[in-house]
């Protein structure tokens, strides 16, 4: 491949797109409405499973396709999961999907090797996030044909300890035989152009559309994150670990990140999964949605450092609009000009 074919980004193999963009799944957030959106403004929309049962993990892949007549993505998260509840995700997700587009399954974190047997003469292909250059390998040996390379500017939960540049020439130096998407932080044409340069091929973003018109975000959570300056009002956090233990997480700052020793334990708002109402204690890892009410700003707002650039609430369409039109702007800025030519610079 030419250097202006990856500065350019391509297609990578599995990801039927006409822009190679992939929305982020994200548990409660990445809505149908959301998934579906982004994949009719020709990126690829994803659908959270997070803890869904299998009988709403089967409603949400239909709900989409109902949508949508354009691929989209299914996100597991295998070690939240767990298992049990993944089989039953996967199966559902396999089951209920349309037979007639390509599709991915983008899991976060290295899945089980089971999972590509269980995908096996479907219209699946494999996607798997990962937070180190080993694991892009491993995941390649687990049958992924795109690695996402998510670096610790990244919102959410954290599989690494790499900033995204050096994930992604770590990862390239290694050879993985896989088309690498770049995760974290990214917000805008000019660092979509920087991490093909060092060997993207595609991105995806979870921040840039928790704002989107269509997410299932809390408006409060929005309009934290439309007054949020940059990355200093982000922190990397351990202070909600409740449903999801052991991985540090980015989110925006708050009373709860903030002080010193945790705050006490207590139940700061009720949200509803499914249909179903439940308490939501303080540290829980839930996201804020639009089911949720009481105390928005003390729960988990996740945020990457391009949290700065998400200015409004907008329709998905206009965000990856926005994105394709600033990446055909830095491509321009990167050409060399008839004059720079002439005169050797
Ligand atoms: C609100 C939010 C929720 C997330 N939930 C998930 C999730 O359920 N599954 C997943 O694979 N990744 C999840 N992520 C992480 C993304 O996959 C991705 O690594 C991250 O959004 C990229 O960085 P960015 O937010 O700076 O664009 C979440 C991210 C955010 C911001």
């Amino acid at each position: 491949m030419t250097g202006s074919d990856t500065a350019h980004g391509r297609l990578p193999a599995g990801l039927p797109v006409s822009f190679p963009l992939v929305q982020a799944g994200m548990g409660g957030i990445a809505t149908p409405r959301l998934a579906a959106a982004v994949s009719d403004a020709g990126a690829l929309g994803t659908i959270a499973l997070y803890k869904l049962a299998a009988d709403s993990c089967r409603a949400a892949v239909v709900e989409t396709a109902a949508l949508t007549a354009r691929p989209f993505g299914v996100n597991v998260i295998p070690e939240v999961a767990g298992d049990t509840l993944l089989r039953a995700q996967v199966g559902a997700a396999v089951q209920a999907m349309p037979d007639d587009r390509p599709m991915v399954l983008n899991s976060y974190g290295l899945p089980p090797a089971w999972l590509t047997s269980e995908l096996e003469g479907s219209r699946f292909t494999l996607m798997v996030q990962v937070g180190t250059p080993d694991d892009a390998v491993r995941a390649t040996e687990l049958g992924a044909r795109t690695v996402i390379l998510q670096g610790t500017e990244a919102g959410g939960h954290l599989l690494g300890q790499l900033p995204l540049d050096e994930l992604i020439t770590g990862t390239v130096a290694l050879n993985a035989p896989a088309y690498l998407v770049a995760a974290g932080g990214i917000a805008d044409g000019r660092r979509m152009r920087r991490v093909c340069e060092l060997g993207a091929e595609g991105w995806l973003l979870g921040t840039a559309f928790v704002a989107a018109r269509e997410s299932g975000a809390h408006e409060l959570y929005k309009s934290a994150l439309i007054d949020a300056g940059g990355e200093g009002d982000t922190v990397v956090s351990d202070r909600f670990e409740i449903g999801w233990p052991g991985r540090p997480h980015r989110v925006l700052r708050s009373p709860v990140t903030d002080s010193p020793s945790p705050l006490p334990s207590q139940f700061i708002a009720w949200t509803s999964v499914a249909g179903e109402r439940h308490p939501v204690p303080r540290g829980s890892a839930a996201a804020p949605t639009t089911e949720t009410t009481g105390r928005i700003d003390e729960m988990a707002r996740y945020a990457g450092h391009g949290c700065g650039a998400v200015r409004a609430v907008l329709p998905a369409a206009d965000i990856v609009a926005a994105l394709r039109e600033s990446h055909a702007h830095a491509l321009a800025a990167a050409l060399p000009t008839k004059e720079s030519v002439t005169h050797g610079a």
